[in-house]
């Protein structure tokens, strides 16, 4: 990795990934040299495996402003979208991460709403369709990803009728009372029924989105009424068919599993038990910093049972490892100050000198330390108040071969729909939450196994190549094929 190419290849590709971020962040070091790392998010650990077993491009920004160069990283074909530092507080941390955000993550925070961040979210849409259309072949499968590019289907279709355009969006989509906030809502709507397919992590978000498209996108324009309808999935605009289902992501299982039970891996997890003093008990949290993540909500329960004598320190060591996020959005960073205050109350009021109970890393650990980690740790807490999906609940129990280890898991993220055997929690019930923790603390091994044998067994099967495949083929295929647990909610 590193090199760059300033020029965009002549070849125009069959498969396109259009998303915010491409798979690498530029990262400019304090010599000035240049580094492009792994780019953080569920986003493109999910989608980076896809793209390199399939020849494809992927149309992105590098995460700095005004970059113009397109990097160049074996086994992919990526397509820069430039950002100027104002774009990036309009578009990216104003309209995408302190408006949509906050309001598709059930409102924790307040969404803001500013018509200068909307306009730049709209003009951002549009050089992404620029770009996408310029990346793709006559008749290609164009996938644009998530909730930064709502615009961009329709005004793809508007430049490109001869693309097949998909779209996925992965976080929640909110309900309508709450949607309905949103001053440019009918535009998001149409914006998105500019594709062939909408893909949502479950059919609740599916159910939503088609109560809308009826309610909002078949309204008078000043040419007559457009007629949309919604049925079976399927909604019908004009003359056109946009199929709408939900296609649970996940990750590439098989790779995780193999990784966790390499030689290296196995000793470095030793290591880190060394490291942390031989606890009898390691909990971790592996999370973007990010305030609908919990890290709070379980930081709060431990330290209710460290005060209740329920959990003792000496017993124990909390890692919570958090990646930098949006760290100018001002959510994000009093969300900082709360969290490592709770760390430093912990630790103040229940370490011993050489052993804190909780062990904050606030930056991403290279991909082998977080396998290892995944490996040692007896309790994994998963608490968010809101997510999407949760790839990090799928990792721990792709990398637990042995059958050891406890996933503690959030009613509230859409991996507790398949991982029924986690000891699940409702994170704005701290009792609960205390209480799902001593359970997975003090589960019986053989009833553990038996949890983590039957998690295993959904996440193996059901990897990110299938969910690929299953959306892929169904954006390839008559409305008749998209199996009918994906459909979303008959309303008419
Ligand atoms: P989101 O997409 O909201 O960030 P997910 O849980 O779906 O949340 O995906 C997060 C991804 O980022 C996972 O692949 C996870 O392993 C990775 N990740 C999260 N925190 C860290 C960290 N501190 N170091 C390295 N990788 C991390
Ligand atoms: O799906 C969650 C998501 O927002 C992705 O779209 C994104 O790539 C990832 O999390 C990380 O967030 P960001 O790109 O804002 O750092």
């Amino acid at each position: 990795m590193g090199a760059t190419r300033s020029k965009k290849s002549d070849t125009r590709a069959d498969f396109v990934v259009v998303a915010n971020r491409l798979p690498v962040d530029k990262e400019v070091l304090a010599d000035g040299s240049v580094r492009w790392k792994r780019s953080p998010g569920g986003l493109v650990t999910a989608l980076e495996p896809i793209l390199r077993s399939r020849t494809g491009a992927w149309v992105g920004w590098s995460g700095q402003p005004d970059v113009v160069e397109h990097p160049e990283v074996e086994g992919l074909q990526l397509f820069s979208v430039p950002l100027s530092a104002q774009e990036i507080a309009e578009y990216y941390e104003g309209f995408s991460n302190a408006t949509l955000w906050p309001l598709y993550h059930d409102v924790i925070v307040k969404p803001e709403y500013h018509r200068d961040w909307w306009n730049s979210y709209v003009a951002i849409n549009r050089r992404f369709a620029e770009a996408a259309s310029e990346a793709a072949a006559e008749g290609a499968v164009v996938w644009i990803q998530d909730y930064q590019l709502q615009l961009v289907p329709k005004m793809l279709r508007m430049l490109r009728p001869d693309l097949r355009i998909g779209f996925f969006l992965h976080i929640p989509f909110p309900p309508v009372e709450l949607f309905m906030q949103m001053p440019w809502r009918t535009e998001i709507i149409e914006g998105l029924l500019g594709a062939d397919l909408i893909g949502f992590h479950l059919p609740g978000g599916a159910q939503n989105f088609l109560y809308l498209a009826r309610r909002l996108a078949g309204q008078a324009t000043s040419k007559g009424q457009v007629g949309v309808r919604s049925k079976f999935g399927v909604v019908q605009v004009g003359f056109r068919t946009v199929r709408v289902g939900a296609f649970p992501i996940s990750i590439d299982s098989g790779e995780l599993d193999s990784r966790a039970k390499s030689k290296e891996v196995r000793k470095r997890a030793a290591e880190i038990r060394q490291e942390l003093g031989n606890p009898k008990k390691i909990l971790l949290g592996v999370d973007r910093l990010d305030y609908t993540k919990g890290i709070d909500v379980r930081l709060q329960a431990l330290a209710e049972l460290l005060e209740e004598g329920r959990v003792n320190p000496d017993d124990i060591t909390m890692v919570q490892l958090a990646t930098p996020s949006r760290e100018r959005v001002d959510s994000y960073i009093k969300m900082r100050g709360d969290i490592e205050q709770l760390v430093g109350n912990i630790n103040g009021n229940f370490s011993q000198v050489g052993h804190p109970v909780v062990q904050y890393l606030h930056r991403p650990v290279p991909r082998d330390d977080l396998i290892a980690f995944f490996v040692a740790a007896d309790v994994m807490l998963v608490t968010p108040l809101r997510d999407g999906m949760n790839l990090v609940a799928k990792e721990y129990v792709a990398c637990r071969s042995d059958l050891g280890g406890a996933l503690v898991l959030s009613e509230f993220t859409g991996a507790a729909a398949e991982l029924r055997q986690a000891f699940q929690a409702n994170p704005y019930d701290t009792d609960g939450v205390k209480l799902a923790i001593t359970d997975a603390l003090e589960q019986d091994p053989e009833e553990g196994k038996r949890r983590m044998r039957a998690l295993r067994r959904q996440v193996l099967t059901h990897d990110v190549q299938r969910w690929a495949k299953s959306f892929l083929g169904a954006l390839g295929a008559d409305a008749e094929t998209i199996p009918s647990q994906n459909r979303g909610l008959d309303l008419v």
